[in-house]
């Protein structure tokens, strides 16, 4: 049986829950070809909801979704929004590669079977291609198709394009975005700085797109939720909310293992900690890597970024841990390069609520 808490995989129509506020507001900005930028820290549930928006939104809007978390190259990003607009739902296959095959200038669509997914869907092919002619073609493309019907266009892990550095992708984009009327954009992403960056004030995309920051889900939306699939008090669910940090993820995991392990029994307190160091335990080698890639102040810095959040750089803090205040500037710097700890106003904290814990876990050791 399927589990109804994915913490690993998107969750379908069926898992999906909650968000109802969220919706709206994003449909609010579709119907009037807004654009909006969703940010978070990661596993929120950015990519789901708008996954779902996107399946709700289908047969109003030619809705596509591409995620450009592994761009290497300018190329990479435009062959993944070509890869995403070829595959548009259609319901008759073959008036859809008609209709690429001529739509495209220079582009050649291949049809190919998805043996997963018993479906047939068009791949590009841009082999003799250049990026110049690439672009072209893509924003052609979606010109046209936004003539027959709105499109709303969400790319994922947008922050990526400021890693491309021989072009300037964000003035690019502002170009064409200005002169699609019919497009709606929604940009996601999680590294705040880089995101943020990339809006700025005097920045290309400056302006270009409503922010919207998705706060955790609300606690009586996952418990009205949850107690469909578990017996599970207010108390116990307001309990995990809080041990999780209302990062979805975690929350969902802790879920999952309830419901797979106590589906009927009741649940205690004591049982909640166990599958919370199940899963902190789980991980522990992956988080060794990344603990043993750090140098002493920095693993000094993480020690005290899982005690304190706040007023780090007092003389107590600084005395209590033996380190110098500047010492301690450049291994938070460090920490939020390598994105292991983010900044809230004047709260620094580690947006992986597992490793934090783990963090805590391995500190009261020693
Ligand atoms: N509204 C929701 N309903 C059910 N599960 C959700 C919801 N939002 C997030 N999740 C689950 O939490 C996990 C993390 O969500 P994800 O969308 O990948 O976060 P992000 O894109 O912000 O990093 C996913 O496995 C997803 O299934
Ligand atoms: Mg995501």
């Amino acid at each position: 049986m399927k589990s109804p808490f994915p913490y690993e995989i998107i969750a379908d129509s069926k898992t999906f829950y909650g968000r109802v506020e969220e919706i709206e507001k994003i449909n609010d900005f579709i119907k009037t070809s807004n654009n909006i930028l969703i940010h978070s820290k990661r596993r929120m549930g950015k990519s789901t909801l708008i996954q779902e928006v996107l399946r709700r939104n289908s047969n109003e809007y030619t809705c596509i979704y591409c995620d450009i978390f592994d761009i290497t190259s300018k190329e990479d990003f435009i062959k993944l929004l070509l890869k995403g607009i070829s595959n548009i739902e259609e319901s008759d296959f073959k008036v859809m590669y008609k209709k690429f095959s001529e739509m495209f200038k220079r582009v050649r669509v291949e049809p190919s079977f998805d043996p997963n997914t018993s479906k047939f869907s068009l791949r590009p092919i841009v082999a003799t291609l250049s990026f110049d002619e690439m672009i072209e073609d893509f924003f052609l493309a979606l010109e046209e198709i936004s003539k027959d019907k709105q499109v709303v266009f969400a790319i994922d892990e947008f922050q990526q394009i400021s890693l491309i550095t021989d072009i300037k992708l964000d003035a690019l984009l502002r170009k064409y975005i200005q002169t699609l009327q019919n497009v709606s954009w929604i940009f996601l992403g999680s590294k705040r700085h880089l995101l943020t960056s990339l809006f700025e004030y005097k920045a290309p995309l400056y302006e270009m797109a409503t922010h919207l920051e998705l706060q955790p889900l609300a606690l009586e939306e996952v418990y009205t939720y949850t107690k469909k699939h578990i017996n599970i008090s207010k108390e116990l669910m307001s309990y995990i909310y809080e041990v999780s940090d209302s990062e979805t993820k975690l929350l969902q995991n802790i879920c999952h293992i309830l419901w797979l392990e106590k589906k009927n029994e009741e649940i205690s307190k004591e049982y909640i900690d166990e599958v919370v160091k199940q899963i902190v335990n789980s991980k522990d080698s992956s988080y060794r890597l990344i603990y043993d890639m750090l140098n002493n102040n920095q693993k000094i810095a993480l020690k005290i970024l899982s005690k304190y959040k706040k007023k780090i750089y007092t003389q107590d803090v600084l005395n209590e841990f033996n380190i110098k205040k500047q010492t301690l500037q450049s291994a938070i710097k460090a920490l939020f390069e390598k994105e292991i700890c983010d900044k809230n106003d004047d709260v620094i904290y580690i947006p992986d609520r597992t490793f934090e814990l783990w963090l805590q876990k391995t500190f009261t050791r020693i």
